[in-house]
């Protein structure tokens, strides 16, 4: 049952597309109030034995009791666990203990959600605008609390089905040779891929919508090339639009006055890697539909694939942040003994980015209003990316494009996945990514997953095993990493063979995945699950934030930290551990529930088999286009009889037309 209620006269964020009446009972299982700043709040008690689930992209656990978080996209690439913020706002939330219901706010503002942080026992939720819509929901548990939320926001984008592939990345690869050159090396040594990413570089001036003629002569067929060879090209587009006169997409956008303003009505500029850029006026339909358009240069290519950045807005500088510096800077009283004057001299310098001062200072066209940028902050990536999605249902009807965003809300995972950003090669980042996969996942951002191997700071290579170990489980699988570290791609990690061996076992794994993923997107329904969702009245289980239900057949767990052998795993019921080397099974052993210890090399994958379900597998492959699923091997439990259900379709129309769903039996 969903309820809706309704406060003062929110802006449209089109997120859920359920025509639901507001109602006017009072609110029974939150309380309403204002806090000293007088936000308008909500709040709930909580039990010793609640745990509260979701908020989508957010630092620590899936259980997120016991910290504060902040609605507010940031472009933050140190994940830590005192941050409150990362690139997306997911008010989705649930309450699972004696009396279960979700909490939705829909509202494109700052919230903050004090989850027992100031209060061990209660839950405070406040917003920094009144125009908002609330949204309770109950259910039996807290899977049944996500399909209904998942039913009134739409259903999730669908990728294309060489996007299971495995992806490699690296800011940047400067030259079409330097992309040739990954290319080789993967297929010389075996390792399968289906996509190398072009960051900034490929651009003329990092100027979106333009290919550096000088580094990547001849595009078009170079792009040929490499499809030719099996791989996809997928260049970043970033929010910001340089300033430059001559450059036709600032001309125009200044001309049609689609660009963000000031309070006076001038464009807003902020520094970006450009230098200084405009950001489009994402939330205005016209500029919205204006800069889609634009990716019709890239799909002329050939390109089938996008990734948006820097679309929280990212703002490295602003005139007026630098000029106040500068003001500080000559006032600043140098005969002062006080060390924290030295201390705020240095947070004055690095503080220049992203500054909330600017956020405020940014204006918004919504339907001919001049809207403050902090009422909408949230939803800015969100509509870019819906920006690209709507031009593609144009420029390439029949075809899927693979399309994912860094900054995002709810609504947007309707029009494309999300990767999460800048990450480091932390083994905590393993587990964070472990921990975010299924918060995502009740949002609907199915098609996601992080930077695999780490992207800032040098990775090694057990870390980038352990990492690629568990990426193979989740939709988006990309080793990316940032200019200036150690070079992370595979054949740059020594003996390639365990890489090889990890990353075919993903291209076996593919049916399955795509098949787990596409009835996901189709039923409103999660691929990727905590362990409390199947098993709500286990205490273990409920408490489990490193193991995951992948699809029907599969628990996994993997191992995320430094120099382990293995791991201890709880098993919820009786499964069939199988531990895969070199793609292939090699040992496997029944386990009974409970707690048991496994051992895995770094070449090894332990996935456990849920009773009476299947794992089809089919033969590896270098690349999506290759890959043959007519002869799959099927894992089972045990010899009982088991049957799998496979969804198949031609991996790339937009049209179902071609799904068929075969029953495997053993
Ligand atoms: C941002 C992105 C990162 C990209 C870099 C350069 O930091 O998050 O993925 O490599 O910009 O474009």
């Amino acid at each position: 049952m969903i309820k809706k209620y309704l406060y003062g006269t929110p802006i449209e964020t089109g997120a859920v597309i359920a025509d639901i009446s507001p109602c006017s009972d009072s609110l029974t299982l939150l309380s309403e109030s204002r806090d000293k700043e007088k936000r308008l709040c909500f709040s709930c008690s909580l039990d010793d034995n609640d745990i509260v689930y979701g908020l989508g992209e957010a630092p620590r656990g899936i259980n997120k009791r016991g910290h504060i978080y902040e609605s507010f996209n940031s472009d933050d690439p140190y994940h830590t666990e005192e941050k409150r913020s990362l690139y997306g706002s997911h008010n989705f939330l649930i309450i699972s203990g004696n009396k279960s219901f979700g909490i939705f706010i829909d509202c494109g503002a700052a919230i903050t959600f004090d989850i027992g942080y100031t209060e061990t026992d209660k839950l405070n939720i406040c917003c920094s605008a009144d125009d908002l819509v609330l949204y309770i929901i109950e259910g039996e548990n807290s899977y049944d609390i996500v399909r209904q939320f998942r039913k009134i926001i739409g259903k999730s984008y669908i990728a294309p089905k060489w996007a299971f592939g495995f992806q490699q990345s690296r800011w940047s690869y400067y030259t079409a040779d330097d992309v040739r050159k990954v290319a080789q090396k993967y297929r010389e040594n075996e390792i399968p891929l289906d996509a190398i990413y072009l960051d900034i570089d490929y651009m003329e001036g990092y100027k979106d919508f333009t290919v550096s003629n000088e580094r990547f002569p001849e595009f078009k067929s170079f792009v040929r090339e490499m499809k030719d060879m099996g791989i996809r090209l997928v260049p970043i587009i970033d929010a910001g639009v340089k300033i430059e006169d001559g450059y036709d997409i600032y001309e125009e956008g200044k001309e049609k006055g689609y660009f963000c303003k000031r309070k006076d009505g001038t464009d807003f500029a902020a520094g970006v890697w450009p230098g200084r850029t405009h950001f489009p006026d994402f939330l205005n339909p016209d500029a919205r539909k204006w800069f889609g358009s634009k990716y019709k240069v890239l799909l002329d290519y050939g390109i089938e694939g996008f990734w948006n950045d820097m679309n929280e807005p990212a703002m490295f500088y602003t005139d007026e942040g630098v000029r106040e510096a500068v003001d500080y800077l000559k006032s600043f009283d140098f005969s002062s003994n006080d060390p924290n004057k030295f201390f705020e001299l240095g947070g004055r310098l690095s503080g220049l980015n992203n500054r909330r001062k600017d956020y405020a200072a940014i204006y918004h066209n919504i339907d001919g209003k001049q809207v403050n940028h902090e009422k909408v902050h949230n939803l800015y990536g969100y509509n870019m990316t819906k920006a690209a999605a709507e031009a593609f249902e144009e420029l390439s009807p029949d075809k899927r494009v693979l399309l994912f965003s860094r900054s995002s809300y709810i609504g947007m995972h309707r029009f494309g996945g999300i990767w999460t950003g800048d990450n480091q090669s932390w083994w905590s980042h393993i587990l964070l990514n472990i921990k975010m996969m299924p918060s995502l996942n009740m949002c609907g951002f199915l098609y996601s997953g992080a930077d695999l191997g780490g992207f800032g700071t040098n990775c090694t290579r057990d870390l980038l095993l352990r990492w690629l170990a568990f990426g193979i489980f989740t939709p988006l699988m990309r080793d990316h990493s940032a200019f200036g570290t150690r070079p992370q791609e595979c054949y740059n990690m020594g003996d390639t063979k365990a890489f090889k061996g990890i990353i075919s076992l993903r291209y076996r794994l593919i049916p399955y995945l795509y098949s787990e993923y596409m009835k996901a997107c189709l039923n409103d329904d999660m691929m990727i699950r905590p362990l409390g969702f199947e098993f709500p009245d286990d205490e273990m289980a409920r408490r489990t934030e490193d193991q995951l239900f992948i699809g029907e057949s599969i628990m996994v767990s993997p191992i995320y930290e430094q120099n382990a052998a293995g791991r201890y795993v709880y098993l919820p019921e009786d499964m069939r551990l199988v531990i895969f080397k070199d793609a292939k099974t090699e040992r496997t052993e029944l386990l009974s529930k409970g707690i048991h210890y496994i051992n895995a090399g770094l070449e090894e994958v332990p996935v456990f088999i849920r009773k009476n379900k299947l794992l089809p597998l089919c033969e590896p492959a270098q690349c999506t286009d290759k890959s043959d699923s007519s002869r799959l091997e099927l894992l089972s439990y045990s010899d009982e009889p088991a049957s799998y259900v496979l969804y198949e379709d031609d991996g790339i129309s937009r049209s179902t037309d071609s799904a068929h769903y075969t029953t495997l039996t053993k």
